[in-house]
């Protein structure tokens, strides 16, 4: 039976952990996530193993990513399963402050975002998420001091915001995205995905089919427009609410008038039902 990873909950018994960890010179490779842990979460484990000698990750529903209307009561939280997939991955240290130790009662501090975070995509629709996600991995790479941390490219416009973040504030890390993984339908794995009923997740890779045809179309010579409102018809027809489909220069998100200014990137935002999809492509 693979060995439970340790765990600490408090900041002494964090430090304790790392410097253990950091005893023979081991570098630290960093997973931070929200738990309800899927594949894709044990893809970016796997890599983080391949990189350096030792893996955290941290569980931390994050309160101040959600807007007051959004999922943070009903966020799936799986830490039985997640801690058996932990072991099964080998992990070396589950990094799992609750949210009292992560904001004490006093907290009046939170990182600023700008460039890659007000690109007019995901901050459009959650104003309130990138301020969030910039603090919450700001202390956690404070907190770890990892040379190395690991993000899913699902959450692209978050790998750019956090990619920024690391560099303005010199915290010395790198940091590395891990292409999607994905159904064999096509579907993002992502740990909202159990929110689906049957008949949505049946719709559900719907956004995926769309990019993929438009990638197609548009490596064929296709014009931009006229393939992004193709695209628009069909994710609505498909009973989806769209809140964007965009083509993005692939490092600045940038707005692109044709894919001759690449890198480019397609990104997506819908709700189905009350769920809420993003997905994305490289051209
Ligand atoms: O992508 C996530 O799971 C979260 O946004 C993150 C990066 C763990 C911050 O809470």
């Amino acid at each position: 039976m693979p060995r439970a990873p340790a765990i600490a909950r408090t900041l002494p018994s964090l430090r304790r952990a790392l410097e253990g960890l950091r005893a023979r010179r081991a570098t630290i490779a960093l997973v931070p996530t929200m738990g309800a842990l899927h594949d894709g979460h044990l893809a970016l484990m796997r890599q983080a193993k391949r990189r350096a000698s030792k893996v955290v990750v941290s569980i931390f529903v994050n309160p101040t990513q959600f807007a007051p209307h959004e999922d943070f009561g009903s966020y799936p939280r799986t830490w039985k399963a997640d801690m058996a997939k932990l072991a099964e991955a080998r992990v070396d240290l589950v990094w799992n402050p609750d949210v009292g130790t992560m904001y004490p009662p006093d907290f009046a501090t939170r990182i600023l975002t700008e460039g890659p975070a007000t690109a007019g995509l995901e901050d459009r629709f959650r104003p309130h998420f990138f301020g969030g996600v910039a603090t919450v991995v700001g202390k956690l790479f404070a907190q770890c001091r990892p040379d190395v941390a690991l993000f899913g490219q699902k959450d692209y416009q978050q790998l750019k915001v956090v990619t920024r973040m690391a560099a303005d504030l010199d915290l010395g890390v790198k940091v590395i995205g891990i292409p999607i993984v994905r159904e064999r339908d096509g579907l993002a794995m992502s740990s909202r995905n159990v929110y689906l009923s049957a008949e949505q997740r049946a719709v559900a890779p719907t956004l995926h089919r769309v990019m993929k045809d438009a990638v197609k179309r548009l490596r064929n010579g296709s014009d931009l427009e006229a393939v992004m409102a193709d695209g628009t018809r069909t994710i609505g027809n498909a009973g989806f609410t769209l809140d964007y489909f965009e083509a993005r220069h692939a490092e600045t998100l940038a707005p692109v008038r044709s894919i001759k200014d690449e890198p480019v990137r397609l990104l997506v935002a819908a709700k189905i039902g009350t769920t809420r999809l993003i997905d994305n492509i490289g051209v």
